[in-house]
This record gives C-alpha cells, structure tokens and sequence, in this order.
C-alpha cells in the first residue's frame, strides 16, 4: 500500500515509516522541519516538508506524491502540539497566543491537511487522523485545557467532514480519529502507560485492514480499533 505518515520529525510520527516500510509498504513522510531532520535515512521514503499550518507547503507536498505514487491508500496525521503553557495554565490564565496555537495545528491543521490530500485519496483509502482522548466530551477533565479543546474540534471536524463526503456522494475516503494511547513520548511522557512503538503496529493493522473497522458505527476508535466515547 502507498502511505504517508504527516508529523514524523519526533514520537510516534518518526516511528511509523519504519514499520510501515518493515509491512512491505510505500512510505512518505511529511515534517514540520525536513531541514532539521536527522533520524533515519532510508533512501526509499519519500522526504517530503508538510507543516499542517501551512496550506502552500501541503498542496505542494500533494502534487509531488501524485507525481510518485499516482494515489495514496492511507494517510497518518499524527501532527500535534502541547504547549508548556498548556501544562502550566488553565484557560482564564493562558495566554491567548498559547491557546490559539493549539487550534491551528491541532484541530484547522487536520483540516487543511484533509482538504490538500483529498484530492490524490485512492478508491476505499482510509485516512487516519490521530486526535486524543482528549477531545471527548465524556471524558471530562481539566487536564491540557487547551490541548483538549482543539482535540475536541479536531474529532468535530472529523464527523462533518464525513457527513460533508456522504453528502457529495464521496465513498472514496473513510475519515477516522484515532487516539492513539497514553504514549511515552516528549508529548506524553507524564501521563503515559505504553511506548509509542506499540502504537505504530497497531496503526499498521489498522493501515492494512487486520483490525477491522466499521466507521460508519464508530469513526471514533483507539489504535486498537476499540470503539472511543465521543
Ligand atoms: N503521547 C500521547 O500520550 C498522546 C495521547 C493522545 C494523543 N496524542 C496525539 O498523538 C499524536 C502524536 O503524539 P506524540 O506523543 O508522538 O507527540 P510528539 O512526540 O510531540 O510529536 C508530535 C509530532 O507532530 C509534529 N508537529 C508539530 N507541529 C506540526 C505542524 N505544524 N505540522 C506538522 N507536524 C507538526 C512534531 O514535529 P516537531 O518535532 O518538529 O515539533 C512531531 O513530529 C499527536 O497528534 C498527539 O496529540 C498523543
């Protein structure tokens, strides 16, 4: 399968173009700073610069995996932040600067990203966009305030991007929010109780249709494919 994986400078982003190359698929990989990359330098993936802000960059990114690969059949977007301020600060405290930075890559970066890749989607593609648990409304807490707020519009968007496709006749792409655990990375390193790698496998599974999915019941699911209370 053609995949590409947007946010792989760090955490579960740079792990999964590894496992999905080591599954036999075609990779691309788009960084928030391609020029400061330094991890792995397997020739064979598709390097490509995909800030989730910037519209230019992600159109341009899109013409160039339609030149290579035609259509892709998944995507991951694990781009995401979590400010210190957002550790530090509730929501009458923060600076609104620290709040409206977690809306633009977090919940209008999916957007965009959605928006400039739709258009190279192949038939029955899946298009996986990582969110949290953050953003449910039932799991109700004050913890990364405006971290789970954007993750909440994130998961909104996600469910009028789909009902927007049924409307348009588009059965071509299933939209999904993933959550994808309570990682050790620099992100989730005081909450976590799993390793991102075991994450990536299952995005794999999820990728090559081993953990069977029926968004149309829930397109709100864990990296397990285990259905996530919106
Ligand atoms: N860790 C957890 O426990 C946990 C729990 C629930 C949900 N999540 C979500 O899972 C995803 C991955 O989390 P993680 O723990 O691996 O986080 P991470 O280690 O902080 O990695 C986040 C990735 O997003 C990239 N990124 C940031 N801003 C971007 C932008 N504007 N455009 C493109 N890429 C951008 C980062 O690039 P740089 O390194 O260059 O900044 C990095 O590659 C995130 O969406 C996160 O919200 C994580």
């Amino acid at each position: 399968m053609k995949v590409l994986v947007i946010g792989a400078d760090k955490g579960l982003g740079a792990l999964l173009p590894g496992v999905l190359k080591e599954g036999g698929h075609d990779v691309a990989a788009g960084y928030y700073n391609l020029e400061g990359y330094s991890g792995d330098t397997d020739d064979d993936i598709l390097r490509l610069q995909m800030d989730v802000t910037d519209e230019t960059q992600l159109l341009k990114a899109a013409d160039r995996l339609k030149e290579k690969y035609g259509e892709l059949d998944a995507v991951i977007d694990v781009a995401g932040i979590l400010l210190n301020d957002d550790r530090e600060k509730n929501l009458l405290e923060q600076p609104l600067e620290s709040i409206r930075a977690h809306m633009d890559v977090n919940a209008l970066g999916l957007l965009l990203a959605f928006r400039s890749l739709l258009p190279v989607m192949a038939k029955g593609s899946r298009f996986f966009a990582v969110t949290s648990e953050g953003g449910s409304f039932t799991l109700a807490g004050t913890l990364f305030p405006a971290y789970s707020v954007s993750k909440t519009a994130a998961n909104k968007f996600v469910q009028v991007l789909r009902l927007t496709l049924a409307e348009q006749g588009n059965t071509d792409v299933d939209l999904i929010a993933v959550h994808p655990g309570r990682m050790n990375t620099e992100m989730g390193r005081t909450t976590a109780n799993m390793e991102p790698i075991d994450s990536a496998y299952g995005f794999r599974d999820l990728v090559e249709g081993k953990t069977k999915v029926d968004s149309s019941k829930n397109w709100f699911i864990d990296y397990k494919g285990n259905p996530m209370p919106v």
